[in-house]
This record gives C-alpha cells, sequence and structure tokens, in this order.
C-alpha cells in the first residue's frame, strides 16, 4: 500500500520522524513537503537529526497570507497526487499544509487519514482551530492522540471514523530523551543547568499587535532569571517591524534550535514559558514546569495534572507564575506509551490496505 504523509512546517517534521521509521518495511511510505517551513533551522536540522528520508516532493511555496499561501499548495499539491497515485493521504497537526492536504486528496476521492485529530483550543481566532476543524470533517480516519480528543470527535459526529492511537510527539520525546540520556551532550544554550527559562512567542495574537507584543517582552525581561528566547523567524521580523529591540532585561535572544538541543534545554532548565502546544506537551513529558502565554489550551491534561498554567490578559501575574513551587509528582501518561506510530502505521493498514 502507498501511503503519502504531506508536511511543511515544523512540528509536523518532528511527529513525520516515528512515522517515516514506523512504516519501514509495512507501505511504501512517499512523503511530500509544501515548502511553508523553508529555512535551515525550520526545516531542514530535522530530517538530519530526526533520520528522516529526504522529500520525495517538495513545494517550495514558501510564506504568504493564508488564502494564498494555502491556496498555493492546494495546486501543486494536486499534481504531486495525480503523479503518486498513492492509497492514502496521511496529513499532521493543523497548519495551512495540514488543511490544503486535505482538501486536495478529498477534492480527488484519496482517502484522507488525519494524525493528531480531535484538538480543540474552541478559539476561532487561531488559523489552527481552523484548519484542524476543517481537516477532521474532510478525514476518513481520524487518529486521536488523548482521550480528550476522542470525546471531541464523538461530541462532533465523527467517533465512528476515530481511532485512539496515542501522541506519536511522545515516541520522538523519549527515543531522544533516552538518548541524551546515554551520551550526556552539552547545553547548546549559553546558561548553567537550572539556572534560565526557555522561551518561544510566535502566535498571531501574541505578536501581531504591537502593544500585546511590547508588554509579553517587557514582562519576560523583568523575570528573575535569563529568559533564552529561542526566537521563530516570525517573532524576529515583527519585532522589527514594529521597532522592538527583543533584547532586554533577562531577555536573551537565540536561534530555533535543532530538535536533541531543545529536548536538552527544555529539561535542564528552570521552566519553559512559550505560546507553542508542542513545547508544552514536551515540558509536561520531561517534568518541567510550564507558563503558557495563551486563555486556552489544546492540551488540558497538562494544565490539571498541575504542570502547566496559562497567563493571558494579566501578564502581571507571569513573575510569580513561573516562580511557583514544583508541582506535584505525576506518573499520568494522557499521550500515551511512545508506541503511537506503530498504531498509527497499523490502524492505517487496516482501514485502507
Ligand atoms: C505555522 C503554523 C502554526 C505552527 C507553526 C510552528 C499555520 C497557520 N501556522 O506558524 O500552527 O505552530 O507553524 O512553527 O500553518 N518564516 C521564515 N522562515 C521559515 C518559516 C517562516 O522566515 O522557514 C517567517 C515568515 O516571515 C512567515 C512567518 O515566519 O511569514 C510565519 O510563517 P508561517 O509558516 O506562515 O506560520 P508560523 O507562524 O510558522
Amino acid at each position: 500500500m502507498r501511503i503519502l504523509s504531506v508536511v511543511g512546517a515544523r512540528p509536523q517534521f518532528v511527529k513525520l520522524a516515528p512515522i517515516a521509521a514506523a512504516m519501514k518495511g509495512r507501505a511504501d511510505h512517499v512523503i511530500a513537503h509544501t515548502g511553508q517551513h523553508y529555512d535551515e533551522l525550520m526545516s531542514d536540522v530535522f530530517f538530519r537529526d530526526l533520520g528522516i528520508p529526504a522529500p520525495d516532493f517538495n513545494l517550495g511555496v514558501g510564506s504568504g497570507k493564508h488564502g494564498a499561501q494555502t491556496g498555493a499548495m492546494l495546486h501543486g499539491l494536486e499534481q504531486i497526487l495525480e503523479e503518486s497515485a498513492p492509497d492514502c493521504v496521511l496529513v499532521y497537526g493543523d497548519t495551512n499544509s495540514t488543511l490544503a492536504a486535505a482538501i486536495a486528496a478529498v477534492k480527488m476521492h484519496i482517502p484522507v487519514a488525519h494524525l493528531e485529530a480531535g484538538l480543540r483550543s474552541f478559539n476561532r481566532r487561531m488559523p489552527e482551530e481552523h484548519n484542524r476543524v476543517l481537516t477532521d470533517h474532510s478525514s476518513d480516519l481520524l487518529l486521536a492522540p488523548t482521550e480528550v480528543a476522542v470525546q471531541h470527535l464523538a461530541n462532533e459526529g465523527l467517533g465512528s471514523r476515530t481511532v485512539l492511537v496515542g501522541d506519536v510527539m511522545t515516541d520522538v520525546l523519549f527515543k531522544v530523551r533516552d538518548m541524551l540520556d546515554r551520551t550526556n551532550e552539552p547545553l547548546a544554550v549559553n546558561a548553567e543547568p537550572g539556572g534560565y527559562y526557555v522561551c518561544t512567542i510566535h502566535r498571531p495574537d501574541n505578536t501581531d499587535s504591537p502593544d500585546r507584543l511590547a508588554a509579553i517582552l517587557g514582562t519576560l525581561g523583568s523575570l528573575d532569571k535569563p529568559v533564552i528566547l529561542l526566537a521563530h523567524p516570525r517573532l524576529v521580523h515583527l519585532a522589527e517591524k514594529h521597532g522592538f529591540s527583543l533584547e532586554q532585561g533577562s531577555l536573551r535572544v537565540a536561534s530555533p534550535l535543532a530538535y536533541p538541543q531543545l529536548v536538552n534545554a527544555v529539561r535542564n532548565s528552570a521552566g519553559v514559558i512559550t505560546d507553542s502546544g508542542g513545547l508544552q506537551k514536551e515540558a509536561f513529558l520531561l517534568r518541567t514546569p510550564c507558563t503558557t502565554i495563551r486563555p486556552e489550551t489544546e492540551w488540558v491534561e497538562t494544565v490539571e495534572l498541575g504542570w502547566n498554567v496559562l497567563v493571558s490578559e494579566d501578564l502581571g501575574i507571569l513573575a510569580d507564575t513561573v516562580k511557583r513551587p514544583a508541582p506535584e509528582a505525576t506518573d499520568a501518561a494522557p499521550y500515551g506509551d511512545g508506541k503511537a506510530s506503530e498504531r498509527t502505521v497499523e490502524a492505517l493498514l487496516d482501514a485502507f490496505a
């Protein structure tokens, strides 16, 4: 059976790594990269470090407004689907690349499977929320990471297409963590273990408005330890456009990290401050306290278990929140056992072979 994976943005490369490994010897796996992310540190480094085969196709669409970017992908993917004639298309997560691939496939009557189905923030301001809802309702097989996601899909009448496989990010994270345990890698950030926070900020709601971005940067700069800001190109561009310096007070700007280096930086930090979905969960899996600069999260288990606290409008509480006492230890495993990619391949073969 031929399965075409479509990816395009950084978090999708991380999810592709364990899937590509689990496909070996089980299916003819073809990879298409839309080119949504194209910088060396946003794309190539993940393929190299995580041992992902080079994409069979690369559309090179690059950045753009939502309609132009998604439309260019849709146009290009139609040609790739004609040429590669897959038995099913596997789409990942909630980016514009996910939605474009789902629409391209469904219009050509090719079965679509959505990995990381059923997540909801219920915040319709987020582009990811539109992408998730539209992709789930276009897909034939919904591969859910958590019980909560299964419930959301059932509530929307999609229960009969849903399979709970677990979270493939757990698979890759555990593998990298175990590798770090064996190799004793030095820290890629310029700080002492336990003496810094890891920070990422990139969401439109936090970066597009100059007032909001200035308030966030000012608050981060006032924290009690160095804040290593792994600056997404979107943040760098917007800070330049608004005329802000990212280096203020405790803030130390650094480039985005390769995945193993990120995992090492997080597990040696005093805490994570982020608006990324994946990083909230990675922090939890490494049992590093996280503070999320958003009004809500899809990964509600991290909050319920006490390892993640949301801070949104009232940035005045951020400093005390990041300094809060360590959460209660837990052996809860809401994100699976590290074998989600094997279950995913099994579910694909069951559904479409
Ligand atoms: C995208 C996803 C988001 C995901 C994030 C992970 C959508 C709608 N958003 O957001 O869900 O959390 O990826 O990082 O699909 N840029 C570069 N080089 C790159 C990539 C981006 O310079 O390699 C800059 C460009 O100025 C671009 C901006 O970053 O306009 C935003 O990139 P884009 O892919 O549109 O969205 P992200 O913010 O990365």
